[in-house]
């Protein structure tokens, strides 16, 4: 399909491309369509209700629930461990007891296990931590993407689980947006592009195959586009309200999914947010008619964690707008067992169809079938070979690669980079060159990610400049900058503290005081100074790029610090361009590619490469 045509001509246009994308699309899942019916035929309303439940682990009331409410799905949510710790066995254990519950069933459905996956298996201790995807988004390598997706299907199967709610192929458009860093770009067909090459890597070895997932496009729709203020408690940009017409609603943020799908992505996560005053959740248009009717979508609708009860005050009332628009399975993390009951009421009252029930669940049954998980020798296990290769050197060698290939050169005065790797002393200053946690950001380990180097294992900055430099030279280190007289350059790492979501809405995009004062500090030692800065999106930056002899952004590059250390010594030459606008001020946004605004602190696509 021609992506540039649906810009510009619109609607017919977007149609037509629909029409000749539908002939091209791989195998659809209609070949699963008489099992499933057949299976759904002997299902009970209960059983069907469950189906469509999906409860999260901490919220999961008595393991035995699994049983009772005959559950299609549990998930962890971020943090949501095992009880018996977050190592890859701990795990491993979890997934297997939760699927010997669902055995014991009458109809033995297993359970499809969701988490957040997002770079890398990032709730468990020891995987590797790939970059978020703003970084891999200044990177632009779909095949290096597709990689990332199928290591972190492999690091996930090792544990047996099977579903991760990713990519994210939001288009965030105003980087106060605490979730700016879930994007790859501002620019749709950017998003399209490493989407398309996100699903076709998580789902590398086949729907079936011992070493995929399933994956799940979100947050559908418009989710990167909600204006200031438009939140429920009216501050911040997150679950706020996107608000344009239609083509430019199409154009800009409906575009990634298209390929998505036709990727083979099998679920969807509606939006918290909404669409010109309406919950995505609620809607009926994008749902129904858009996805599942327009751009022929077979897979199924989950619901993002308790959204379904913010579209109506009454609890009941919710459920039914949102099964009604199409939702196909809900998110309960902890109200599943009143969810439950209360769908229950609603169809044996009329209000939801069972018309809709049945759609929703032979669609989920349709994807269990296509992933194997119905065939009489589907093990739901961990998987011993892969747990072999669990954050092993192969894997982190590609992090490192994503991490190289995503840094942004800003500034390189007077040749500072690269450095030699033969200086007498080299001082490394700012908390953040000594912090795991902040060069993972949020989605790491916990929900909001953590700072220190607790978090989990990698290589920080600091060590992997002490492991790149020769015997003879020293590597002095302070937090605070000072110290460094005498130093022959001087290397500063600042950033950002871990966050996710709306604690990441930020109005200002500044950088903390003590990140400032460890630059001041260095600066006023006289020499040379590289600023590395480590962050989910561009920050208002002027001070700080001033003072810097050399520029680098480095996004939120994960536990493989060497990638940074790689350019910073000239092993591998910078080829990252920046995939957002970096604004000068904050009074500028939104700005983005193509907006026509002027003057941006740095265009769309800049990056030196010495
Ligand atoms: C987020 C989703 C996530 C879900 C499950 C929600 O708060 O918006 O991106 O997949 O939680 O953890
Ligand atoms: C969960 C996240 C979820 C969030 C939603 C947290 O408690 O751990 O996964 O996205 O709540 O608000």
């Amino acid at each position: 399909m021609n992506k540039k045509k649906w810009g510009s001509a619109g609607l017919g246009i977007f149609v037509l491309g629909l029409l000749v994308s539908c002939a091209s699309r791989p195998a659809g899942l209609s070949r699963y369509d008489e099992p499933a019916r057949e299976l759904l035929n002997k299902m009970t309303l209960d059983e069907k209700i469950g189906q469509m439940v999906q409860a999260d682990n901490a919220g999961l009331k008595d393991p035995t629930d699994v049983q009772t409410y005959y559950l299609g799905s549990v998930l962890s949510g971020g943090g949501s461990d095992p009880t018996a710790g977050n190592s890859m066995e701990a795990w491993t254990e979890h997934y297997e007891a939760l699927q010997k519950q669902a055995a014991q069933t009458r109809l033995r459905i297993p359970l499809l296990y969701g988490i957040d996956a997002v770079h890398g298996h990032n709730n468990v201790l020891g995987a590797v931590i790939f970059p978020h995807n703003i970084g891999l988004g200044c990177a632009d390598n779909p095949k290096l993407v597709k990689q990332i997706g199928q290591i972190t299907a492999k690091e996930m199967r090792a544990t047996g689980i099977q579903w991760t709610f990713a990519p994210c192929v939001t288009v965030p458009q105003d980087e106060r947006w605490g979730r700016t860093y879930e994007g790859f770009s501002e620019d749709p067909e950017l998003v399209s592009r490493l989407g398309e090459a996100y699903v076709l890597g998580l789902q590398a070895d086949g729907l079936s195959g011992a070493e995929s997932v399933l994956a799940c496009a979100k947050h559908f729709v418009g989710d990167g586009g909600t204006v200031a203020g438009s939140t429920r408690n009216r501050r911040g940009w997150d679950q706020g309200d996107t608000q344009c017409d239609e083509e430019t609603f199409r154009r800009i943020h409906l575009f990634p999914y298209q390929d998505a799908i036709n990727a083979g992505a099998l679920t969807i996560m509606p939006s918290y947010s909404s669409w010109n005053g309406i919950k995505c959740s609620a809607n009926k248009y994008l749902l129904t008619d858009v996805l599942k009717g327009e751009m022929k979508f077979e897979g199924f609708l989950i619901s993002d964690w308790d959204a379904i009860r913010q579209l109506d005050p009454d609890y009941k009332t919710a459920i039914a707008i949102s099964i009604n628009a199409g939702m196909d399975m809900a998110m309960e993390p902890n109200g599943y067992r009143e969810f439950f009951t209360l769908l229950k009421e609603l169809v044996e009252e009329g209000t939801v169809p069972m018309s809709r029930i049945d759609d929703a669940v032979f669609r989920i049954l349709r994807v269990k079938f296509a992933m194997g998980m119905m065939d009489e020798d589907y093990v739901g296990e961990g998987n011993p070979a892969l747990q072999a290769q669990f954050g092993s050197d192969e894997h982190r060698a590609v992090a490192r690669q994503a991490v190289r290939e995503s840094l942004v050169l800003l500034k390189n005065e007077k040749q500072t980079l690269p450095v030699s790797k033969t200086l007498g002393r080299i001082h490394v200053a700012g908390q953040a060159a000594d912090n795991i946690g902040y060069q993972c950001g949020g989605w790491t380990i916990q929900w909001q990610g953590q700072s220190g180097n607790v978090t989990t294992g990698g290589t920080t900055i600091l060590s992997a400049i002490k492991q790149s430099v020769s015997d003879q030279t020293s590597v002095t280190y302070s937090k605070d900058g000072t110290g460094a007289n005498g130093a022959d350059i001087g290397i500063v790492v600042v950033g950002e503290p871990p966050y996710a979501e709306g604690s990441g809405d930020n109005r200002e995009l500044k950088l903390a005081p003590a990140e400032l004062a460890a630059v001041n500090n260095l600066k006023a030692s006289g020499i040379p100074v590289v600023v590395v800065l480590l962050s989910g999106r561009p920050l208002i930056i002027n001070d700080v790029l001033d003072q810097a002899d050399a520029f680098v952004a480095a996004w939120l590059p994960g536990t493989e610090g060497q990638g940074v250390s790689d350019l910073l010594f000239g092993d591998y030459p910078f080829t990252g361009k920046l995939s957002f606008t970096w604004p000068r001020s904050i009074d500028q946004l939104p700005i983005n590619k193509g907006d026509g605004k002027e003057n941006p602190l740095f265009p769309f696509g800049f990056g030196l490469t010495k």
